[in-house]
């Protein structure tokens, strides 16, 4: 009776941890490994609709052991981080963003609709709760992952393992004080023969499934010395991703007028990053040449391994960059493949990515305000 109840934030209810854990030290961040108090959960049933989501202590929930999520793994989520700034306001970064992508991952994996602006409200109400847990200390911040999953079939439905996507849903949320990704320049090998997305497939959208199959092929790499894999496609050996990152490279240009910043095109196999969408938006603008004093050209263009080795040969190839919301921007320093490493000189991040990240890091961390990015 009625229609089913919308996701409402108004109704958000408070069930307070009756003990607080103790904050960690800075020095023992890692990305992703300690969590706060609480976290939010909301579950949707087809009939009633959402309930009321609540904000409860941290801790493990209890699921069907038949239901799609498990099974086939129906879930999606998104990641984006909360920093505290100078001024002592805690910031989101281009969440809209973040939002957006998370409606299309739903709608992608057949779950129920979200609305992603009453997510982002949820989401704001939990960095407020747990602000406490913001690191202050730059190049750190509060990792908040928003998570949705097909949760349980309607009973008189008869489901059970049948292969469709439940119709219940649980929508939760983590927040996680987190420190450096990598603690230096990473070293990638090159794989062409496990592929991370295919056109079709649902590599340029943030589903679960995009990343348990690259696990292997990760242990596989590592056993060889590299810390993560640089994605290939196709017999021509394009380059598209790096692990669980975008893949971009700093080239000289021929004109000598600045350099190219290349990255591949968003043609559904690459994700569309929330960061990857911020360099390439400082690469194309003015006012950022004009700070760094470097003409950037930002190409989002289809590029293969011949086109990296006959860069690195030429001495064209300056700088390769992993760009992600977990690691912002970080350095690679070589890439192995069939056999051969292609070296990227310097031991350190080059100017570019030094530049690039900088501006990130201070429009995230609120020193500096840059076309709406930062989000109080
Ligand atoms: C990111 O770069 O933030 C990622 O998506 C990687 C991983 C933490 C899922």
């Amino acid at each position: 009776p009625g229609s089913p109840a919308a996701l409402d934030a108004s109704k958000l209810s408070m069930t307070l941890a009756k003990t607080l854990k103790p904050l960690q030290s800075i020095e023992t961040l890692r990305f992703g490994q300690s969590f706060s108090d609480h976290m939010i959960v909301a579950t949707y049933d087809p009939e009633m609709g959402w309930s009321a989501p609540e904000v409860k202590p941290y801790g493990p929930i209890t699921l069907d052991p038949q239901c799609s999520c498990f099974q086939y793994g129906g879930n999606v989520f998104e990641g984006m981080k909360a920093y505290l700034g100078p001024d002592g306001k805690a910031r989101l970064f281009r969440p809209d963003m973040n939002m957006r992508r998370m409606e299309k991952s739903c709608a992608r994996l057949a779950l129920p609709p979200i609305d992603g602006d009453v997510v982002l409200e949820l989401i704001k109400r939990l960095v407020n709760v747990e602000r406490r847990w913001i690191p202050k200390e730059s190049g750190y911040s509060l990792y908040i992952r928003p998570t949705l999953m097909m949760y349980k079939h309607s009973p008189d439905w008869n489901v059970g393992l049948g292969v469709t996507a439940s119709d219940h849903a649980m929508l939760y949320i983590l927040a996680s004080p987190t420190g450096p990704y990598f603690s230096k320049p990473v070293s990638l090998l090159a794989v062409s023969e496990n592929v991370r997305a295919w056109p079709g497939g649902t590599g340029g959208h943030k589903v679960a499934g995009n990343y348990s199959p690259g696990f292997l092929p990760q242990r596989a790499a590592a056993e060889k010395g590299y810390d993560q894999i640089l994605w290939l496609f196709g017999d021509d050996r394009r380059v598209t991703e790096a692990g669980a990152m975008n893949f971009f490279v700093v080239v000289k240009r021929d004109d000598e007028d600045g350099v190219d910043l290349i990255t591949a095109p968003l043609d559904g196999t690459i994700l569309p990053g929330v960061t990857r969408a911020s360099c390439l938006a400082l690469a194309n603008d003015p006012e950022f040449h004009k700070e760094i004093s470097v003409r950037l050209h930002p190409q989002e263009m289809v590029y293969t391994m011949s086109d990296l080795a006959k860069w690195s040969s030429e001495g064209k190839l300056l700088e390769a960059l992993a760009i992600g919301t977990a690691v912002i921007v970080g350095p690679c320093n070589r890439i192995g493949f069939e056999g051969k490493d292609i070296v990227i000189p310097g031991d350190e991040m080059g100017p570019i990515g030094t530049a690039i990240r900088k501006k990130i890091l201070d429009i995230q961390e609120g020193r500096t305000e840059w076309k709406g990015w930062g989000v109080v």
